[in-house]
């Protein structure tokens, strides 16, 4: 028996010294302080090595990257790199109290960050409380050696990053939030490449400038990274084809503006084709709940082209215009064209025969105010948010969900995530009576077997005030196999469903009163967050969390936890 275990654990250390010694890339990250002035103030944000946005990773398909995460900051932190899958892995997930306990201030974490199936952008960012407004950064994954794209090889790539900036600090956004139950404040600006733009004050010097070489095309490689919306972008007289999202390609289309949700990626070509000039690149939030206030204002960044502009070369740049704020027809302009490419190099492997139907509502909802005082959300209570009516409750600061998952320990959480709602209603009916906004609050989790063929709907309600949902799984890209205004009808509109090259995503926005329908097969053992990433939502609880079971063959197994995984205080 004894020699049986002391053999269990020299076959662990074996396999943990394989997979430390292979020569593998590493990258430093410092999680700190660093102070940044924008919109005529200055403040201490926290950053990744100093910069804003953070430093992007190059990393090839396949590949397996470390990266050293020191917390060097005041605040607890976790990373997550988002939309990379980690096969088998998910100790390198980041996900605060689900596959981790936080890197402590003076902490350490070394995360092996394993590439599969992905290529093309992803993005990296904090997983903690509000922090990754300010922590996160782009994932660059280019083709194998030997590989290409599957369109013309674009003369520069640059990534742009969609982001969100708060005059006050983030934390106290986060606190106010939390502490009031209402709304969070709105931020002061968006920000493309970390800068407002020239539409705010004291900002026109360091608007991002993208300088272009007439005849050359580029590959914006697109990141909303912003915290509450999503987001109209549109650049002044060009066309954008949309080659690719969430690290996998699409048949290109080409279209006059995006709308970019939060968490998603978008590989465009921008053919530098127009008259020698200075064009704006512009984006808005895309905000369609009625009474909901949000940041109305415009950030810009200007394409330039080098050399000799014609006479009437305009000081101030070309501004495109943008779909109207409420604009639900503009908002589904994208989900509405994308097919993956499903050629020979670019197989797809759509599940047919599903073994697991799910059902998920999600909703924004409102608990009764602590104590009996009175809280800023809708008639005195706080606002909170739900799938299938339950509000994701972490796990407290004792213990994540993988660690208890992986060790059989009981008390964490439970396996009863229902598989459709527990109260069937007109979802998307208005005037829906208050006995229906109040959710249960629980850590509820849902098992799936190895292998399963999964489909889930994901219906988003009216309660309160109906809006987009974009919904993120980690651990495993999905199909979006179909999309509709309204309730999801299981008669009729999976008779629509595009099962011959629907796109391949980690994040899908659920439209306005609408749904959207996704299938994956269970490849990847491991706990898997999934969420919305409106960042107000996944606070008061628009979560849920997936088990996914080892299968039978070693290969099908989780890999054993590194030796430094954060210790839980
Ligand atoms: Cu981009 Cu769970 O996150
Ligand atoms: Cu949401």
């Amino acid at each position: 028996m004894r020699i049986a275990r002391v053999l269990q654990i020299l076959g662990i250390l074996f396999l943990n010294v394989l997979l430390t010694t292979h020569a593998l890339r590493h990258h430093k990250f410092m999680v700190r302080d660093a102070p940044f002035t924008r919109l005529c103030s200055t403040k201490n944000i926290l950053t990744v090595n100093g910069k804003f946005p953070g430093p992007t990773l190059y990393v090839s398909k396949g590949e397996t990257i470390i990266v050293d995460v020191y917390n060097k900051a005041k605040y607890n932190i976790t990373i997550h790199w988002h939309g990379v899958n980690l096969p088998r892995y998910p100790w390198s997930d980041g996900t605060e109290f689900i596959t981790q306990c936080p890197i402590q201030p003076g902490g350490k974490f070394n995360q092996r960050v394993i590439f599969s199936e992905e290529e093309g952008t992803l993005w990296w960012h904090a997983h903690s409380d509000w922090s990754r407004a300010t922590v996160h950064g782009a994932i660059v994954v280019k083709p194998a050696a030997g590989n290409t794209y599957p369109f013309p090889k674009p003369d520069r790539e640059v990534p742009i990053i969609l982001g969100e900036w708060w005059k006050q600090d983030v934390v106290k956004v986060f606190d106010d939030l939390v502490t009031t139950g209402g709304d969070a404040a709105i931020s002061d600006s968006y920000l493309i490449n970390g800068q407002p733009g020239d539409l705010h004050p004291c900002s026109s010097n360091d608007t991002f400038k993208l300088k272009v070489e007439h005849g050359n095309t580029y590959l914006l490689r697109m990141i909303n990274a912003a915290m509450q919306d999503l987001l109209f972008f549109a650049i002044a007289n060009h066309q954008l084809t949309i080659v690719g999202t969430d690290g996998s390609y699409v048949k290109p289309f080409t279209v006059e503006y995006i709308t970019i949700s939060p968490g998603q990626t978008m590989d465009v070509l921008l053919h530098a084709n127009q008259p020698l000039d200075r064009y704006y690149m512009a984006a808005k939030a895309y905000s369609s709940a009625l009474r909901v206030v949000f940041d109305n204002t415009t950030t810009t960044a200007i394409v330039e082209y080098k050399g000799k502009h014609i006479p009437s070369y305009s000081w101030t740049p070309h501004m495109p215009s943008l779909p109207s704020f409420n604009d639900i027809n503009s908002s589904v302009n994208i989900i509405s064209q994308m097919r993956s490419l499903a050629d020979e190099p670019h197989p797809i492997n759509v599940p047919m025969n599903i073994t697991t139907n799910l059902f998920y509502t999600v909703s924004v909802n409102t608990l009764p105010c602590p104590n009996g005082s009175i809280c800023k959300g809708p008639r005195g209570n706080r606002f909170s948010s739900s799938m299938n009516n339950i509000s994701f409750q972490s796990p407290t600061n004792k213990i994540n969900i993988l660690q208890a998952y992986y060790n059989n320990i009981s008390g964490v959480f439970t396996e009863n995530f229902p598989d459709v709602p527990p109260q069937l209603f007109d979802f998307t009916g208005s005037n829906l009576p208050p006995f229906l906004w109040t959710p249960s609050v629980d850590t509820e989790v849902k098992v799936l077997e190895y292998g399963s063929t999964v489909e889930l709907v994901i219906q988003g309600t009216n309660l309160l005030a109906g809006t987009e949902h974009p919904m993120h799984l980690h651990g495993h890209s999905f199909y979006v196999v179909g999309w509709g205004f309204g309730n999801y009808n299981k008669e009729k509109d999976p008779l629509k469903y595009n099962l011959v090259d629907p796109p391949y995503q980690n994040t899908v926005a659920v439209p306005k009163n609408g749904w959207v329908a996704i299938r994956f097969q269970t490849k990847n053992p491991g706990v898997w967050f999934m969420h919305c990433h409106l960042e107000r939502h996944l606070s008061w609880g628009m979560a849920m969390t997936f088990i996914v079971k080892n299968g039978n063959n070693p290969q099908q197994q989780l890999l054993p936890p590194p030796p430094d995984m954060p210790r839980c205080y």
